[in-house]
């Protein structure tokens, strides 16, 4: 059921099951608060009573476990639901977090997982991303990740393709900048526009991200993740 909390900064309180998540669309600011239990948005833990502030924004707050949250301010649209892709997302996660497991008992030359992450236009590629890096710091890898979005790079600024490692939790309204990026720039926002250009600079960030895992274990045991454009 559909429940827009239409009065401005009424605090609404929800309570969600096990495994459900509550979506909410905002575009006014609203306030964030955990009660009780235990949730997380993307990935990232959310703090007891801690308050957290979004605006303009469209996203999910999931729970393994149950918990009860408010929520102050005007939503778009705000809804629980258990149709959820999350187990999905951490068998996923486990998979690859053996795979790290086992590079790491190999020892020095083994290399964790490179996972590309493809698919169609909004359909939740850099949430997966995010995710993926955020249970894998978690359990304490020190990830790489590549983003070769170059319309709506998140690592920096558009019209770039772009890495930087993920060696601390990346926190529920952090960015990702601002974390050591290697950036190049392509100069468009769709690879279609200069293939050739594109490739070669997907290439020379794939020998600067190899290099660096040749480099560094922990780095390499870790893996990568790369996100992509949609592809239509
Ligand atoms: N489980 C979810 N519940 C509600 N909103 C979600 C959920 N997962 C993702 N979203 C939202 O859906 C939108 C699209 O997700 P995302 O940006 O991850 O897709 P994408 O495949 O990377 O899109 P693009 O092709 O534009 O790069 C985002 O605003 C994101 O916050
Ligand atoms: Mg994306």
């Amino acid at each position: 059921a559909r429940m827009p909390a239409d009065v401005k900064n009424e605090t609404k309180k929800w309570t969600l099951e096990k495994e459900n998540e509550l979506r909410i669309e905002c575009k006014g600011k609203i306030t964030l608060q955990m009660r009780s239990g235990a949730c997380e948005i993307f990935g990232s833990e959310l703090v007891l009573g801690k308050k957290y502030t979004f605006e303009n924004s469209k996203f999910a707050i999931f729970t393994w476990i149950g918990c009860e949250l408010s929520v102050t301010g005007k939503c778009e649209s705000a809804y629980p639901s258990d149709d959820t892709p999350m187990v999905t997302y951490i068998n996923t996660h486990a998979a690859l977090q053996k795979m790290r497991q086992d590079a790491k008992a190999k020892g020095n030359k083994a290399t964790g997982p490179v996972v590309m992450i493809a698919g169609p236009k909004d359909s939740g590629k850099s949430t997966l991303a995010r995710i993926l890096l955020s249970y894998a710091v978690r359990c304490s890898w020190k990830p790489t990740y590549v983003d070769l979005d170059a319309g709506q790079n998140e690592i920096t600024i558009p019209g770039c393709v772009a890495a930087c490692p993920i060696d601390q939790p990346i926190g529920i309204d952090s960015t990702w900048k601002n974390r050591g990026p290697l950036a190049y720039f392509y100069g468009h926002t769709s690879p279609s526009q200069n293939q050739e250009i594109y490739k070669r600079l997907c290439q020379k960030l794939a020998e600067s991200v190899e290099k660096r895992c040749h480099r560094n274990a922990s780095a390499r045991h870790s893996g990568v993740i790369i996100n992509t454009c949609g592809w239509i």
